[in-house]
């Protein structure tokens, strides 16, 4: 496994694996993240390594990314653990890992940003000002330095992987989009580097989320269709832990994120949930509906 932190080196060596000029054009599949990593984003690596193939390329990028964190967010305390992240990818044979440097990804006087309107500034987006315009603008920016065939997302940051399909389809970035399901600890609770923050009450408490969500998804199956209800449901198990402070539980559209009213019977929707347990913040989502597919699935955008 070659670790690269310089970005022409990045560049130089994805370039020679796409060409043709070097014997036969390898497929490039990146899985971009931000490191201390945990089954759900080993699972993506696996997925990429099936898309790569035998002779294509698997990245696997590490950097924790300054833009998409906000004044008095995480970023200087989010979690950092390189040389395990290094063994676990190893392991799972990955043929680079590019980790660059944030004074090199982000020189003096950067000024330039990737913003998708509109979708950017809904559920997380409004309570993290910004939080999308850094993350977009980090991924344009691994695009184009490593300029992959295909990425591979989580649909935990359900937000995010539709923002990046918009942003691929406005921008005519020529990479697939592919959404891999949630991971899941034991009792539900969606695996996440953030988890690390909480204590063993907090821990305890945070599994009122996929509760929460189980609730809403089974009064929709006995039959409630209006969104306040269903959204009721989930409501009444987080506002009985005093340790999880909700910042939002929403019923939207999977494709506007626009809220619904009504839960029909036509298409799924979005039950998003986000919610300060301890100092972390943590967000959940799942479909509502009759049908239940991957939204998106791995078509080509
Ligand atoms: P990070 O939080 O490290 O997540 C990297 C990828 O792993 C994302 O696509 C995320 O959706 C996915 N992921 C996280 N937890 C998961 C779980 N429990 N099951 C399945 N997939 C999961 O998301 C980011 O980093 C950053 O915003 C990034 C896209 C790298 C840009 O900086």
């Amino acid at each position: 496994m070659r670790i690269i932190e310089d970005i022409a080196e990045m560049a130089e060596c994805a370039e020679q694996a796409r060409s043709a000029r070097h014997g036969a054009a390898k497929t490039i599949v990146l899985v971009p993240t931000m490191g201390s990593l945990h089954r759900g984003h080993i699972e993506l690596v696996r997925r990429a390594r099936k898309e790569a193939g035998k002779e294509g390329l698997t990245i696997v990028s590490i950097f924790v990314n300054p833009k998409q964190f906000g004044p008095g967010e995480d970023y200087e305390k989010y979690p950092r653990s390189l040389d395990e992240d290094l063994e676990k990818l190893a392991a799972e044979g990955v043929d680079i890992v590019f980790h660059p440097e944030p004074s090199k990804m982000y020189q003096e006087r950067y000024a330039t940003f990737v913003e998708v309107e509109g979708l950017s500034e809904k559920l997380c987006g409004a309570s993290r000002p910004g939080h999308f315009r850094g993350v977009t603008t980090v991924v344009a920016k691994l695009f184009s330095i490593i300029r992959p065939h295909k990425a591979v997302f989580g649909l935990k940051d359900f937000q995010q992987q539709l923002i990046i399909r918009r942003m691929v389809r406005d921008l005519n970035l020529g990479v697939e989009v592919l959404s891999l399901p949630t991971v899941r600890e034991a009792d539900g609770l969606a695996m996440s580097s953030r988890n690390g923050y909480l204590g063993e009450d907090e821990r305890g408490a945070a599994a009122c989320i996929p509760r929460a969500m189980e609730a809403a998804q089974r009064a929709y199956a006995s039959g409630v269709r209006n969104a306040n209800e269903v959204l009721a449901e989930a409501k009444k198990i987080m506002e009985n832990e005093p340790l999880v402070v909700l910042d939002y539980l929403r019923l939207c559209e999977t494709d506007t994120l626009d809220d619904v009213e009504v839960v029909g019977e036509d298409k799924d929707v979005l039950l998003a949930v986000a919610a300060m347990v301890g100092s972390a913040r943590l967000i959940d989502n799942c479909l509502i509906g009759q049908h239940k597919e991957t939204p998106g699935g791995s078509k080509r955008q």
